[in-house]
């Protein structure tokens, strides 16, 4: 029989005025009663982005966790079990390094700083991403969250209802197309497929728990939005992206080893700042399935 801890009181502390929170008095570790995973949700809703530190969990006390929160997915659509285990996406950044090194085109990605929501691309993209943070850098790799619930809502009224209707093309093809194209074939939501064809999501999403719009495009997937010239389209987009980015709907995070994070993948958008060198840096990440948007 499993043990569950009862009266587990979360010591909430928030990062900034309106995004992320480091939450301690709770180990992962071992099964959360249920009004503890309903806390830990709540906080994440609120919050966006939730760190955990000093978790140093394994990979099964990972997944455990996870599927307290919903169904596990696919790892990544290029890589569906990382070592041969369904639902891992193990980012491990040196070999990524190697991988890409001669690669480097400055020309090829003009937008593209790496700020992404993770796998828009396809037409149910995660709910939440849980990261266990394995090897880090001594100094740099911290993680850079935007809180798109507090961007959009800073945004004038009548340029929240023009964006309102619209719908935007996601495509993972530039980021992924070679990969799968090697691979042979991706998964996702159980299914395979051979190649990575656009998908639509509205520009504005509700979010499903709290009922509150969040903006939903991101430099890395979004291509253009329907129906508008590619002027037009480029415009609008690269507006929003500043907007976006703008410090107050901004948290940093400087990971240690053995922390723990949430994130909210309807209300965020994140990049990992490149600024460790040559320096060691791997993380494991799991995510839960998500809806369609809407
Ligand atoms: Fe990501």
């Amino acid at each position: 029989m499993t043990t569950v801890a009862s009266n587990v009181e979360l010591a909430i502390t928030p990062l900034t005025g309106t995004t992320g929170a480091e939450i301690r008095g709770v180990s992962l570790r071992e099964p959360l009663p249920p009004a503890t995973v309903a806390d830990i949700a709540q906080a994440l809703f609120e919050y966006k982005v939730i760190f955990f530190p000093e978790q140093h969990l394994s990979t099964d006390e990972h997944f455990a966790l996870a599927a307290q929160f919903g169904e596990i997915t696919e790892g990544h659509p290029t890589s569906a079990a990382d070592k041969g285990r369904f639902g891992l996406n193990e980012i491990n950044y040196s070999e990524r390094r190697k991988a890409y090194a001669g690669r480097q085109d400055p020309a090829r990605k003009p937008r593209r700083d790496g700020w992404h929501t993770d796998v828009t691309f396809m037409e149910t993209p995660p709910a939440i991403s849980i990261l266990n943070a394995l090897i880090m850098p001594e100094r740099g790799g911290d993680t850079v969250f935007a809180n798109t619930q507090a961007a959009y809502e800073g945004l004038s009224a009548p340029f929240r209802e023009f964006l309102d209707g619209l719908v935007a093309v996601h495509s993972g093809e530039e980021s992924f197309g070679e990969q799968i194209r090697a691979n042979g074939y991706g998964e996702w939501d159980g299914e395979r497929f051979t190649e990575l064809r656009p998908v639509e999501h509205p520009v504005v999403r509700t979010h499903p728990e709290t009922g509150k719009r969040c903006l939903f495009v991101n430099p890395e997937f979004t291509s253009h939005i329907k129906g508008f010239s590619r002027r037009e389209s480029d415009g609008i987009l690269e507006l929003l992206y500043q907007h976006m980015v703008d410090q107050r709907y901004l948290v940093r995070y400087d990971w240690q080893a053995g922390d723990l994070g949430f994130w909210d993948n309807r209300a965020t958008m994140h990049l990992v700042v490149i600024d460790y060198g040559a320096q060691h840096r791997v993380i494991q990440r799991v995510t839960v399935k998500g809806e369609r948007p809407y």
